[in-house]
């Protein structure tokens, strides 16, 4: 889809003009935002929120979504809700939504004519159970990215890889080096997004989809994903001195030359942005490891918690709309490092690799990502297999596989 040029200096004054509100209201978003290069970029949205004469109480949660959730959760079912928070696109919400605690957006999104506006439409498809649409998408974050540290190389003597095989090859020179090839935190999360980014790039985005989304257990037997398995034993023996805990730790890794690469969602782009790194210049960035271009549709949206108080449900309206409005797009994608789910906005700032994925996105090469295929418990116990995996390696990669097929089998 064409993108219109919208530059981020309009987009200052536009949010400056929104109305304000008949009755400003506080309301409290809680979030998992808590890196540099995250709290950069949802302080552009308290920012555009404070602007329009309401007040942003923010509810950050640190410790990435796996700790935050059960948090969200618990709060809302305890009868204690927040004014608005964040989950991913896809599931993770659904048992709220079902019970009736969330608040119907259709309205607003028919008015704002979010089907029109929301590329692609599948983010709003995850927002939507039986015709109604629960949540507001804000941007898209794909997993399927391979961060490279072209000092590290330098340092190695090794050309920059061009895909995973390249770069898989490198390791031995890269230890030689002193130089740890692979940065893994041990957040559950992180060992299942590297084993799904390298499945989409050595066995195909169509055995993704199958396994992830059909639950296909017999491909997930079969002899492409034995090639997986022995390359995510790889990716461990590389990674087999990455002793950090959180994604970012990780991410910092790369950015001071310490790992040579880490494999994670678009979100690292915040942590190079606010360490002053260019793309091209300071790291590189491989969509789909440089074997499969493809953009995974991961990222996230705003929920709101059904509230009895006529003024901060108002409030919740306004936030709603802000977030998708396109100068706030601008705003808060550029800091996050993904890509806004407007199609109708162009991050004219927008780095080398932002521009990647702009392209690959126009092209229609796009997967969903686990979240938007597979339900939350299931997940989690494709992640417990994970981080067992990379951290005990008497299991082998047959002992893995033959595990992961039971866990497909089963999942929903
Ligand atoms: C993801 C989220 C991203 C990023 C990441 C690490 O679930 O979509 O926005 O922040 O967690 O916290």
């Amino acid at each position: 889809m064409r993108y219109r040029l919208l530059t981020a200096a309009f987009a200052a004054t536009a949010a400056l003009n929104i109305a304000g509100p008949v009755q400003a209201a506080e309301l409290e978003v809680t979030h998992w935002w808590t890196s540099g290069g995250e709290a950069a970029a949802v302080a552009e949205f308290a920012k555009a929120f404070d602007a329009s004469g309401h007040k942003w109480i923010d509810g950050a949660i640190a410790g990435s979504g796996g700790t935050a959730r059960p948090i969200m959760i618990s709060r809302i079912t305890g009868g204690d809700p927040m004014g608005a928070t964040q989950f991913n696109h896809g599931r993770q919400a659904e048992e709220l939504v079902e019970a009736g605690l969330m608040r119907d957006l259709t309205d607003i999104a028919e008015e704002g004519k979010w089907r029109e506006v929301v590329h692609p439409s599948s983010l709003l498809d995850s927002c939507t159970l039986d015709g109604k649409i629960y949540c507001v998408p804000v941007n898209i974050h794909s997993q399927q990215w391979l961060w490279l540290s072209n000092a590290a190389f330098e340092k190695a003597g090794v050309p920059v890889p061009t895909n995973w095989e390249e770069y898989a090859a490198a390791a031995p020179a890269l230890e030689e080096a002193g130089i740890i090839p692979l940065a893994v935190g041990q957040q559950p999360w992180q060992t299942t997004l590297a084993f799904q980014v390298l499945l989409t790039a050595i066995a195909g985005p169509d055995a993704y989809t199958k396994i992830f989304g059909e639950k296909d257990a017999d491909l997930a037997a079969g002899e492409e994903l034995a090639k997986v398995f022995e390359a995510a034993a790889q990716a461990r023996s590389m990674s087999a001195k990455s002793n950090v805990q959180d994604w970012n730790q990780a991410t910092n890794m790369v950015i001071t030359g310490q790992a040579a690469g880490q494999i994670m969602g678009d979100w690292a782009q915040g942590e190079f942005q606010v360490a002053g790194q260019v793309a091209g210049k300071d790291y590189t960035c491989l969509p789909g490891l440089g074997v499969n271009e493809v953009i995974m549709t991961g990222g996230d949206a705003f929920y709101f918690p059904v509230l009895d108080d006529e003024e901060k449900s108002a409030a919740q309206a306004d936030l709603a709309k802000l977030m998708l409005s396109p100068e706030v797009q601008v705003a808060f994608n550029l800091k996050k490092g993904s890509l806004p789910v407007r199609g109708d906005v162009d991050l004219e700032a927008a780095n080398d690799c932002m521009k990647k994925g702009l392209e690959i996105l126009a092209q229609g090469n796009i997967i969903q990502s686990p979240d938007q295929l597979m339900s939350a418990d299931s997940l989690t116990q494709i992640n417990d297999l994970f981080v067992e995996f990379f951290n005990n390696t008497s299991i082998t990669a047959e002992d893995a596989q033959k595990r992961f097929v039971d866990l497909v089998a089963n999942a929903d």
